[in-house]
C-alpha cells in the first residue's frame, strides 16, 4: 500500500473518505490480490459466510461473491461503499454491502462468519486499534472459524499503512487463534513483494 500520509494519530473517516473524492487510492491494486486467487485455486477457501473489513472497492468481495461465497464487505467511507455497490450491480453479483465502523458490528454478527479475508486493513487501523480488531475478529467469525489476512510489512515508522511484523500477529493473535500458515508470501504484486504476510489463522 502506498501511503496516504504520515500521522502519529491514525486516520479517521473523513481522512479515508478525502481519498475517495480525490481519487487518491495508491493501496488499491486495481484486481484481486493474487495471492487470495492462489488460495482459492489450491482449495484453502472454502465458501461459506464471509466478512470483508475496510473492503474499500472491494475486489475481493466481488471475487469471493463471483465464486459462490456469500460475502459481506464492510467499510466506513461512503466513497468505497458506493463504488463496491455499483461493480456489483455492474457484474450482476450478489453482495451484502456495509457501511460501517467495522469494531461497532452489532451482536448480530456474532459467531456469524465461516470467513473474514482481509488486506490492508490491519495497516489502515492504528496501532492502538489492533486488540480491538482481534477481539472484533474473534467475536464474528464461528469456532474453527478462518482469518485469511495479507499483512503489510512496511518496514517504516509511522502510517497508515502501519508495520506489521511476524512478532506482532503472534502478539496478537496467539491467545484466540491458532497461527496455521504465516509467511511472507511470494505470490504478492511486485511493488509488494517480500513485504506481506499471508497469515491462515483458525479461531481457537
Ligand atoms: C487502505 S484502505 C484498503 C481498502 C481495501 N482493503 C483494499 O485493499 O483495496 C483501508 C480501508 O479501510 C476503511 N476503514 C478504515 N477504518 C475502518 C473502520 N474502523 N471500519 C470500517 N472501515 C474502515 C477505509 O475507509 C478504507 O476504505
Amino acid at each position: 500500500m502506498d501511503s496516504p500520509k504520515t500521522s502519529d494519530k491514525g486516520y479517521g473517516r473523513d481522512d479515508w473518505q478525502k481519498h475517495y473524492e480525490t481519487g487518491d487510492m495508491g493501496w488499491d491494486l486495481g484486481q484481486v490480490a493474487p495471492p487470495f486467487v492462489r488460495l482459492w485455486d489450491e482449495k484453502k477457501l472454502v465458501p461459506g459466510t464471509t466478512l470483508i473489513p475496510g473492503c474499500g472497492r472491494g475486489h475481493e468481495v466481488l471475487f469471493l461473491a463471483q465464486n459462490g461465497f456469500q460475502v459481506t464487505g464492510v467499510d466506513f467511507s461512503p466513497g468505497a461503499v458506493d463504488a463496491l455497490t455499483r461493480s456489483l450491480q455492474e457484474k450482476g453479483l450478489q453482495a451484502e454491502v456495509l457501511h460501517q465502523d467495522f469494531f461497532e458490528l452489532e451482536d448480530q454478527h456474532d459467531s456469524k462468519y465461516d470467513l473474514m479475508l482481509e488486506q490492508t486493513f490491519f495497516c489502515a487501523i492504528h496501532p492502538s486499534q489492533r486488540s480491538r480488531y482481534v477481539e472484533t475478529a474473534a467475536r464474528i467469525l464461528k469456532p474453527n472459524g478462518l482469518l485469511a489476512a495479507l499483512f503489510y510489512a512496511t518496514g517504516e515508522e509511522g502510517g497508515p499503512p502501519y508495520d506489521t511484523t511476524a512478532a506482532d500477529i503472534r502478539h496478537h493473535f496467539s491467545s484466540t487463534f491458532t497461527i496455521e500458515h504465516l509467511e511472507k508470501t511470494p505470490h504478492s504484486i511486485d511493488k509488494r513483494k517480500d513485504k506481506e504476510w499471508l497469515g491462515l489463522l483458525r479461531r481457537k
